[in-house]
């Protein structure tokens, strides 16, 4: 069953996987702050219910997101920029602490963009068109577009995108690793949905830590990620679930995670 909030869909929790639809089709998902605060809000629920073991975030066939929008945004002043509350609603989209993966068709444009960089895992349809086209509206990129997209494709790529406003297309994106498989575009639901069914059965500890410490490497030196990797690891080694999962090795059986 599908739960209608006003901008997005979501689906019920099964087997341990959460669905969010971006559901704006008049205005290419364009992510108005209602739309930004419901996702934000149920990626909030998602990290306090322990059901959810990863969620997938998609849009439609034509358009994943085309980006902040315009129109709301024209309407506010340097201050009105200032206070904006989506900026609130993108750090809380940063902060889901599981697994979040995108599946994109068509259009990932500006914020669009910035939201599929905001996955952890990016599954695209061979339609898909990536780019960060602020430039031509006298602005540039707000929502981690120069940060993480430097950091995802490099320099050249990246400035090229930002400061020519050229889109680039699926095999591009997977080549520059923003985005780790290329389907047709039917089947990048599905594959996206197989991956977050896979990964919730792994041990859910495990897997939050893994995210966390993987993400550090964006903005540490390796000398103080390799220490937070050794303390993750440390830690799980005091769970239950690390116990199965050697125990069910030795035993030639399959593991039962619990969480602990
Ligand atoms: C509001 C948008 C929109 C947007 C499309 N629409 N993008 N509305 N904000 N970002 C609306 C159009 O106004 C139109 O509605 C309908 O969606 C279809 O768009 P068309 O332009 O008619 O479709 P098409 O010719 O197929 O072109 C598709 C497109 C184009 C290439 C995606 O729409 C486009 O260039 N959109 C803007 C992309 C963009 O500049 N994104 C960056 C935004 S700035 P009506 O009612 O008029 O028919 C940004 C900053 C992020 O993202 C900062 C984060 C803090």
């Amino acid at each position: 069953m599908q739960h209608e909030y006003q901008d997005i869909l979501v689906s019920d929790i099964s087997s341990g996987v959460l669905t969010i639809t971006l559901n704006r089709p008049e205005a290419y998902n364009a992510l108005r702050t209602q739309l930004l605060s419901e996702v934000a809000e149920v990626l909030d629920q998602a990290a306090q219910n322990d059901d959810v073991r990863a969620v997938v975030i998609t849009g439609n066939e034509k358009v994943f997101a085309a980006g902040a929008d315009i129109k709301e945004m024209a309407a506010l002043d340097a201050v009105g920029v200032l206070n904006d509350p989506r900026v609130l609603h993108w750090r809380r989209i940063a902060q889901f602490s599981k697994p979040l993966i995108a599946a994109v068709n068509g259009f990932a444009l500006g914020g669009g963009c910035e939201l599929v960089m905001h996955a952890d895992i990016v599954i695209a349809g061979d339609n898909a068109q990536f780019g960060q086209p602020e430039i031509n509206l006298g602005i540039i990129p707000g929502a981690g577009g120069t940060q993480r997209l430097l950091r995802t494709v490099g320099k050249s790529m990246a400035m090229q995108l930002v400061l020519s406003g050229e889109f680039i297309s699926a095999a591009q994106a997977r080549d520059f690793g923003l985005v780790s498989e290329v389907t047709i575009p039917e089947r990048s639901l599905e594959r996206a949905t197989e991956l977050a069914h896979k990964i919730a059965t792994k041990p859910p500890i495990a897997v939050r830590q893994a995210k966390e410490v993987l993400l550090k490497a964006y903005e540490t030196t390796l000398d103080s990620g390799l220490s937070l990797e050794r303390k993750a690891f440390t830690l799980l080694a005091a769970t239950e679930d690390r116990n199965e999962g050697i125990a069910a090795f030795m035993e030639k059986r399959k593991p039962n995670f619990t969480g602990k």
